[in-house]
């Protein structure tokens, strides 16, 4: 475009001054094309340079696609990382929740074992005639949930923590007396005399306990009136007895 108006202005130059300034000699007859050279010559720099700046933004942008690439490689990676750590915590309470579950079913199933009657009676001495310091051992079983009575030794074993109540019940011999009551893990916990009327009556004794789980108890004939005693039993007139039942827990 530049170089068609410079040949047009030249060549105007060139009628002009040919007419009217033929006689003055001009500086340079080629002034114009020597200033469009020199213009020529500084766009072309120009240009030169533009290029350049443009390969450094070209350059830059380069840069920063390529941070952005990192960093959206960068954010997947984290995204990954994020999923699998949600899937393991995922897993983690599935698991806990499945633990959960087997403690619930556990704590049911001991509950319903638990919340099941505690409580045993048996009757008829294996031995009526005991000596001091004997267990009174009560042989046929009438109700014994848990198996917590063993009519081999007489022993009642606490199958769960509470409040128990106990009976027993025996029929001295006319004019025998007998001292007996229960025993706890060893220990005296109710002692009673008895004494055999006329009747061949039997008596009962009661005696409540709060107890924990695995202790034992017991019915003992205790030191007193050391004759031979003798106890009366019979299926159809007197059940000598032992038996407890938990009341509370
Ligand atoms: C003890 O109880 C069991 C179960 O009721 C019974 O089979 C057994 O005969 C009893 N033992 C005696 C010595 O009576």
């Amino acid at each position: 475009m530049a170089a068609k108006y410079g040949h047009l202005i030249i060549v105007l130059y060139l009628t002009v001054s040919g007419r009217y300034v033929q006689s003055e000699p001009s500086c340079s007859k080629y002034d114009y094309e020597e200033k469009l050279l020199v213009k020529m010559v500084r766009i072309e720099f120009q240009m030169e340079q533009y290029k350049t700046q443009m390969e450094d933004s070209l350059k830059r942008l380069d840069n920063v696609k390529n941070e952005l690439h990192k960093k959206v490689i960068d954010t997947e990676d984290k995204m990954q990382e994020v999923i699998k750590e949600t899937n393991n915590k995922v897993a983690e309470n599935a698991n806990a929740i499945k633990t959960l579950v087997q403690n619930v079913d556990e704590n049911n199933a001991k509950e319903a074992i638990t919340s099941s009657p505690v409580m045993f009676k048996a009757i008829m001495l294996a031995d009526t005639s005991p000596s001091v310091g004997e267990t009174l051992v009560f042989k046929t079983i009438l109700n014994n949930y848990n198996n917590a009575y063993n009519n081999i030794t007489g022993t009642f074993t606490v199958p769960k923590d509470g409040n128990y109540i106990f009976g027993m019940t025996i029929c001295p011999t006319f004019k025998k007396l007998i001292v007996a009551g229960f025993e706890v893990d060893g220990k005296k916990a109710t002692v009673h005399t008895f004494y055999g009327g006329p009747g061949h009556e039997c008596f009962s004794v009661t005696t409540t306990e709060v107890l924990t789980q695995g202790q034992q108890v017991r019915l003992k004939r205790f030191p007193g009136f050391s004759s031979t005693t003798q106890i009366q039993q019979s299926d159809a007139y007197r059940w000598t007895m032992f038996h407890g039942s938990l009341i509370h827990v």
